[in-house]
């Protein structure tokens, strides 16, 4: 007899054979002369019914919310049970008997997080967390596709790469170090050996922001790549995009139809997204209401109003220089402007930020005397500009913002198993 996976029966391949799984107990329910188990595994739920005065029957009698047990029985369909089939059982072995599980129905969001430990083991938590596999699987196969090199950045660093009000320090033995914001400077070492690589890695935001968009620790995919061009960028990241959509349709269906995700608004990421310059995007507020001026940021609430007129992915490149990092590159005929591209999406708004990085070393240490940066913490990538600098651009874009609008989860939270924010770090 073998030991199979809850969705082999649920695919019907295994119809009327002696069978045996592993799980958890999601159900019980007891009548006289039969006990209904749910049981779950990592792959589904199954109907078990034992009946009384079977082998099972005893063992069956004991088992609580969430026990762990293995089954033998007979799998077979039966139009009743969820799913279409059910376990005739056998014989029943239990492995760890649960006590009291704290989940119950109709509990608050808020609880379930404090939980988070326990509540994903729930299926919706289960079926995102499979996607956000399958997520990354396909932005490696993407990367890959376009002969990009995966590295791995550091954690630690010595310097900011997003300013200094984001920034995590740490005490390093007897030094103060922090936690990386971007892997993007070590991406850009990188090119001078690799060309075109890659990471998918945490970044780390000390950021006291509360918005559904927010994460103090999370994961970034960030690229970087010689002689390419803004243009290139935009192309690279609406295929990116395109290609992740299309493949979790392909592969991700019974999940996304568990899950009830509105598939449509997947569909309908396909090249070319729109793209706009930032003072057309300031056009856009002013026409909607917005008392924004030029210059200024463009916080959520604009993004949002900007995304929802789209109503689909697209990019807005341009910014003011004034507001962008110091590694911007800027025109060299309108210094006030920097190539820097931010790709939004609708109900969350930015979900990456790219641009084309400063290559000449005078025109960086003028930049970075302007904003008041140590020039010699970053020796090291002034070194870049030393020795054979080269046009470049990257981008990082966000796991979880790009989870949270493909799956239409409330939060950023729910897109990742241990979510840390300004409140929650436990467990
Ligand atoms: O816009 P950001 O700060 O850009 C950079 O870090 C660049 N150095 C990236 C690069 O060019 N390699 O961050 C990039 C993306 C954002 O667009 C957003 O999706 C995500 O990282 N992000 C956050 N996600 C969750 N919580 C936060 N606190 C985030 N901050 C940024
Ligand atoms: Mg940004």
């Amino acid at each position: 007899m073998s030991l199979i996976k809850i969705s082999e029966i649920l695919n019907g391949r295994l119809e009327n054979q002696e069978i045996s799984i592993r799980g958890w107990i999601y159900r019980k329910r007891q009548g006289k002369n039969l006990i209904f188990l749910l049981v779950r595994d990592s792959s589904g739920f199954i109907q078990c019914t034992v009946k009384k005065n079977s082998a099972g029957w005893n063992e069956a009698e004991k088992l609580t919310i969430e026990s762990s047990l293995s089954l033998k029985g007979l799998a077979k369909p039966d139009k009743r049970a969820p799913g279409g089939f059910e376990i005739s059982v056998d014989a029943i072995s239990i492995i760890g008997l649960a006590e009291i599980f704290p989940i119950t129905k109709d509990q608050s969001t808020d609880f379930l997080r404090n939980v988070r430990h326990l509540w994903l083991r729930s299926r919706k938590m289960n079926l995102i967390m499979k996607i956000r596999s399958k997520v990354l699987d396909f932005t490696r196969t993407f990367f890959k596709n376009n002969t990009f090199v995966e590295v791995s950045p550091p954690m630690f660093i010595s310097a900011a790469v997003e300013g200094g009000s984001t920034l995590f320090d740490l005490k390093y033995f007897d030094q103060t170090l922090y936690l990386t914001q971007s892997s993007q400077l070590y991406l850009e070492i990188l090119i001078y050996s690799l060309e075109k690589v890659y990471c998918i890695a945490p970044s780390f935001r000390a950021e006291k922001s509360r918005t559904i968009r927010h994460l103090t620790e999370y994961w970034h995919i960030e690229g970087e790549w010689p002689y390419a061009k803004m243009s290139n960028l935009m192309d690279f990241q609406e295929s990116l995009l395109s290609y992740i959509c299309e493949q979790t349709l392909l592969n991700c269906k019974t999940e996304l139809e568990e899950l009830e995700i509105d598939i449509h608004k997947l569909k309908l990421v396909k090249s070319p997204f729109p793209r706009i310059t930032y003072t057309e995007s300031i056009d856009i507020l002013k026409k909607k209401g917005s008392e924004i001026k030029w210059g200024a940021d463009l916080g959520y609430e604009e993004e949002k109003i900007i995304a929802q007129e789209f109503g689909r992915p697209l990019f807005i490149y341009d910014y003011p220089t004034a507001i962008k990092a110091f590694y911007c590159k800027t025109y060299k005929d309108k210094p006030e402007l920097a190539m820097s591209v931010d790709m939004l999406v609708p109900r969350i708004g930015e979900i990456s930020t790219g641009g084309a990085r400063e290559d000449d070393k005078q025109l960086l240490i003028d930049r970075m005397n302007a904003l008041g940066l140590n020039i010699e913490n970053y020796s090291w990538y002034l070194d870049l500009r030393r020795y054979g600098t080269v046009p470049h651009v990257g981008f990082g874009l966000g796991l979880e913002r790009l989870l949270t609008w493909m799956l239409d989860l409330d939060n950023v939270i729910d897109s990742i198993p241990f979510p840390r924010t300004t409140r929650r770090f436990y467990p």
